[in-house]
Order: structure tokens, then sequence, then C-alpha cells
């Protein structure tokens, strides 16, 4: 298979995941888990994170990361990953202050920050990089919540390791034709309502359910 041919497969399999979410949906008190294929909803602005498919004209010209207010636009759903040096299996539970990846499934690039500035606010722009899951240590976050995990629905920010700044929707609007009314994120010094997520729809792998054929591993190269 050539590689068009496998991303196109990978997504069809991802999709026929999604499709079988509601099978797959676990309780609201349940920890979210690696492996699990989340959307994040904001708690300031009525947007989900996403990755569309453009780049920023400015700053490091990578993929863009917008909140979106479209609710079914593709481009927002997060695979749970362990960081670079740490394999989380699929059904572990995230504990608070672990240091996660997410990995955008439409593009197999990791949510990502660096010090570029971001357009909008002049804050720290936030991007998808890497290739095939695979990124460096700007694609680091720590989960910020009390409890021993993070749950699914909970409150939670998202601090990026490198540059100690919480993942923001700052509520500057794009006007630009693709990505018009999304709302601009970027690494912010302060973890206000704008920098608070919690997940919304998604396939939540069960605690503990490590066993599949599907099992996205990305410490082997044969994953999805
Ligand atoms: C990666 O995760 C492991 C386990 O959660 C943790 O011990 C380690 O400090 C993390 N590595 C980085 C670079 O944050």
């Amino acid at each position: 298979m050539d590689l068009a041919t496998w991303m196109v497969a990978k997504q069809l399999i991802w999709m026929g995941l999604l499709w079988t979410a509601a099978l797959v949906r676990a309780d609201a008190a349940d920890p979210v888990t690696c492996g699990s294929a989340i959307k994040l909803l904001n708690s300031r602005y009525d947007v989900r994170l996403s990755s569309p498919d453009a780049t920023y004209g400015s700053g490091s010209g990578q993929r863009t990361v917008t909140g979106n207010p479209n609710q079914l636009e593709s481009g927002a759903h997060w695979l749970v990953k362990g960081n670079a040096t740490s394999f989380c299996p699929r059904g572990r539970s995230v504990s608070c202050s672990q240091v996660i990846r997410l990995e955008n499934l439409g593009s197999g690039k990791n949510l990502h920050s660096h010090n570029y500035r971001s357009p909008l606010s002049g804050g720290l722009e936030v991007s998808v990089y890497g290739q095939d899951g695979e990124g460096d240590t700007g694609d680091h976050w720590q989960v910020m919540c009390n409890s021993e995990f993070w749950l699914q629905g909970q409150k939670v920010q998202f601090r990026h390791v490198d540059t100690r700044t919480f993942l923001e929707a700052t509520g500057h609007e794009y006007s630009d034709h693709h990505v018009e009314r999304h709302v601009e994120i970027a690494g912010s010094l302060t973890a206000g309502p704008r920098a608070t997520w919690k997940t919304a729809e998604g396939v939540f792998i069960k605690p503990g359910d490590q066993p599949a054929t599907y099992a996205p591993q990305h410490n082997v190269h044969t994953e999805l």
C-alpha cells in the first residue's frame, strides 16, 4: 500500500470507530484513558479544539490549530497518547499532572507550541507538528487537575511543558475564508476559563480495556 492509500485506510478505520462511539461511550465520571479519541470543548467560548487543513501565514508556517464553532466539522478529534519517552498503553487512565501528547486524527500531527507569536493576540502560537504521530518535546502538555485522574467532563487545563503556557482560546476570531469565525488558540500565561477545557464527544476507551486488534500503539510501527 502506498502512503496515500494507507492514510485513507487509516481515516476509514477511525471513522468506523467514531461511528460506533455510542457503543463504547463510558460514564461521565470515568477517567480519560490513553488510546481514546476525544473532542475538547472550551469553557469560555463554545468552540472545539481543532486543526483545519490550513497553515499559518506568519510565525512557524505550520498547520493551524483553531477553536472551531461548528461542532460537526472534521479535524477536532485528538488521540490521547503518552509522552515521547513514556508509552501509555491503550486503556490506561491519565493521571492529573501527567505529561501527554494529543495527536490530531486528520493530520497525524501532534498538538504543539513554541516561541512563535500567534497571529491575532500575540500569545504563543499553537500548531500541530510532526509526522505519523512523532514530533518533538514541543508536543508535551501537562494535564492540570486536582483529582487522581483526569475525568471525562472535568474542567482541566493543559500546560505546555517547554514554554509553561496554558492552551487558551483567546476570543480573537479569524476572518479568513476557510476558518471564518474560528477562535484563535494560543499559549497564555494565565489559566482562566479561556484556558479551561473539558472532553465532549469521542471514543472513550474504558479504563483497563487494553487488548484489541485496532489498538493504536505508537511505540511499534504497525499502528493505525
Ligand atoms: C513522560 O511521562 C512519564 C510517565 O507519566 C513521566 O514520568 C515523565 O516525566 C514524562 N516525561 C516528560 C519529558 O515529561
